[in-house]
């Protein structure tokens, strides 16, 4: 079972050679007696030519060579008839005429063609029921290149720059004020249960506590949410945190990070640092808190234009104290009636109570709403949004968050629709990076009638805006940064509260958890912080987000051996399953099923 070479080793340089191969039946073609055999592995491709009717042994051999087939081959190369050269293939100037073949297992035929295009095209639930033949694919085991050479990446940069590796607990208790927890029942604590961890946040902060001063962690992180192209149950993160740290320090480090990454992955220089922006000027000019800097199409506020308008639907929404914001989607006004309704069926699911607008054809302005508009209305709107022959301008008045949010997400659309007619390019690799800053550090949350950490409750107030705690919640700003590289999150951070008495004040009398929940949740921490506690602060990113990015890819399925389904399967193993009586028994639990 030894072999010589591996598949993408031979050249004109071993010809005459006696060589040994091992691999998989990539394809078989019978050209007239003499048979060519694509041999596979892990490196690449070998051509194998035999001759049956010269070798009754081989030609017998021959006939059990189904496709995905394991063999071991020994023969001779020679050089490939002229013409019939592969530049394609590194070996394409040689093939291998066998003298032997040994069969080592004899494949079922794949229930789906194992190249790029033929895998691309089948279902992903039997992708994944097979995945061990899915991952033989070109694309898939380039995938998993990718994310083994962007984690050594990362292992190296950290290293280089004094961080250790700690590994904590995957078993953690149960904090309820982040994402739904998977929960793990305790034999010997009957009732009691672990969660597992959301992320090491706490240990993390306590490793500061104990003076590890540069922390990272490839982490496994597991959260009970909806799943999604880029959401997992069970899911890595990138994860760090120093002592005695700056949020441009934390930038800086992970810009030099992305950089090394993109390099040793890629070969591609990115520039640093990042540009940043607020969280403000975010939603404001791209209705949303990662915006895709790929492409212009920014909203525009229309509040004062229309403060007085004889159009009550914008002028009541200004008096009181939202926002007229507009999109002009340039040169989109030929979208089809049923596009425009599906715009506006999404602006309808993100609260919008309609979707005003304005389609500029035959230089005329054809729309529900301009008949209520003055003279200098228009020609203030016409200013503003740059309106030409062919724009199609959307229009949202609401509260200003909502506002924003609708256009934001129109704004997406739009880009799709003019992709889709080629008028606008946005390309994959066209990599825009930013940093998005001054979060508000607590948001209201209308159903629960108080305030909630944006980020989380660990996250230190910017210090001007302490003052404003008791005051004025709504309006400190925290000292939290999120990386958005191409609309996408690609991980968040901040500096941290290391001070108990504001740590304590925050869950306290800001996120009003009562004293005594506040003490068995987080008690632990509080005490250590009484322990000299440095300033810290650090990030975390999600690994398998951007190595989906830097394999093209737009889920993360396709950059995780063995994701689940979006319904949480593992349609390979079959997981979850039922458990026996007894094993339930021993963890005192009974279930109660839904009718
Ligand atoms: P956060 O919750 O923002 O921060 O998570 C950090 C990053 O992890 C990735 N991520 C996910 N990836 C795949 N599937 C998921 N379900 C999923 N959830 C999150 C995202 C996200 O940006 N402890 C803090 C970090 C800190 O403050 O240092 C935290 O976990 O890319
Ligand atoms: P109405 O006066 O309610 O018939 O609305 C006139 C137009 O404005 C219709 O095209 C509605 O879809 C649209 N519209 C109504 N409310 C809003 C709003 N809050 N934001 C944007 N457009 C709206």
């Amino acid at each position: 079972m030894k072999r010589t070479h591996h598949c993408a080793q031979l050249t004109a340089a071993d010809l005459g050679a006696t060589v040994s191969l091992i691999g998989w039946v990539d394809t078989v073609r019978d050209q007239g007696g003499i048979v060519f055999v694509d041999l596979r592995d892990r490196k690449g491709i070998t051509q194998i030519q035999l001759e049956p009717h010269e070798n009754a042994a081989l030609g017998n051999v021959v006939k059990h060579l189904k496709l995905e087939s394991v063999i071991g081959v020994t023969g001779k190369v020679i050089r490939r008839p002229a013409g019939t050269e592969n530049p394609a293939l590194p070996t394409g100037e040689v093939e291998v005429n066998a003298t032997e073949i040994e069969i080592h297992n004899i494949s079922e035929t794949p229930p789906f063609p194992l190249d790029d295009a033929g895998g691309d095209k089948v279902n992903e639930d039997l992708r994944l029921t097979y995945r061990y033949l899915d991952l033989r694919r070109p694309k898939m085991r380039r995938n998993l290149q990718v994310r083994h050479r962007a984690t050594k990446s990362i292992r190296d940069y950290f290293d280089a720059q004094e961080f250790i590796e700690v590994e904590t607990p995957a078993l953690f208790k149960s904090t309820p004020e982040g994402a739904r927890e998977y929960l793990v029942p305790s034999r010997i604590h009957p009732g009691q249960f672990y969660a597992l961890s959301q992320s090491p946040q706490q240990f993390k902060q306590i490793l500061m506590v104990a003076g590890v001063e540069r922390y990272f962690q490839i982490a496994r992180c597991f959260r009970d949410e909806d799943l999604r192209a880029d959401r997992q149950m069970e899911f890595t993160q990138v994860d760090v945190e120093a002592s005695f740290i700056t949020r441009e320090d934390v930038h800086a480090l992970f810009e030099g990070m992305l950089k090394k990454v993109w390099k040793d992955v890629l070969g591609t220089d990115i520039p640093t640092p990042f540009p940043r922006m607020s969280f403000h000027d975010a939603m404001n000019r791209f209705g949303v808190d990662k915006p895709d800097l790929r492409f212009g199409l920014e909203l525009v506020d229309l509040s004062e234009t229309f403060r007085n308008s004889a159009f009550k639907v914008f002028q009541a929404t200004v008096a009181g104290g939202g926002a007229v914001k507009a999109l002009n989607a340039k040169s989109l006004a030929d979208l089809t009636q049923g596009e425009l309704k599906n715009l506006e069926e999404i602006a309808k699911s993100l609260g919008a109570k309609g979707l005003a607008f304005i389609k500029v054809e035959g230089g005329e302005w054809k729309s529900p709403i301009v008949k209520f508009f003055t003279e200098a209305e228009k020609a203030a709107l016409a200013q503003q949004l740059q309106v030409e022959e062919g724009d199609i301008i959307f229009f949202a008045a609401a509260p200003w968050e909502k506002a924003c949010a609708i256009l934001g997400r129109l704004r997406l659309e739009a880009a799709a629709l003019l992709q889709k007619r080629g008028r606008l390019t946005i390309r994959p690799d066209d990599w825009k990076f930013l940093w998005v800053i001054d979060f508000p550090l607590m948001s209201y949350d209308e159903a629960e009638n108080r305030y909630v950490a944006t980020h989380h409750p660990f996250t230190a107030p910017v210090s001007e805006d302490v003052a404003l705690l008791d005051s004025n919640p709504k309006a400190v700003r925290g000292q939290h940064y999120d990386v958005v590289l191409n609309g996408m999150e690609l991980g968040g951070g901040s500096i941290r509260i290391h001070q108990p008495a504001l740590q304590k004040k925050v869950f306290e009398d800001v996120l009003k958890i009562p004293a005594d929940v506040v003490e068995s949740r987080f008690g632990y921490m509080l005490k250590a912080f009484t322990y000299g506690a440095p300033p810290h602060g650090g990030i975390a990113f999600g690994l398998d987000r951007m190595v989906a990015l830097l394999c093209g890819t737009t889920s993360i399925r396709d950059v995780i051996a063995f994701p689940k389904t979006q319904k949480g399967q593992d349609l390979m193993a079959q997981s979850p399953t039922p458990v026996t009586e007894r094993q339930l028994k021993e963890l005192h639990i009974t279930t109660v099923l839904p009718e």
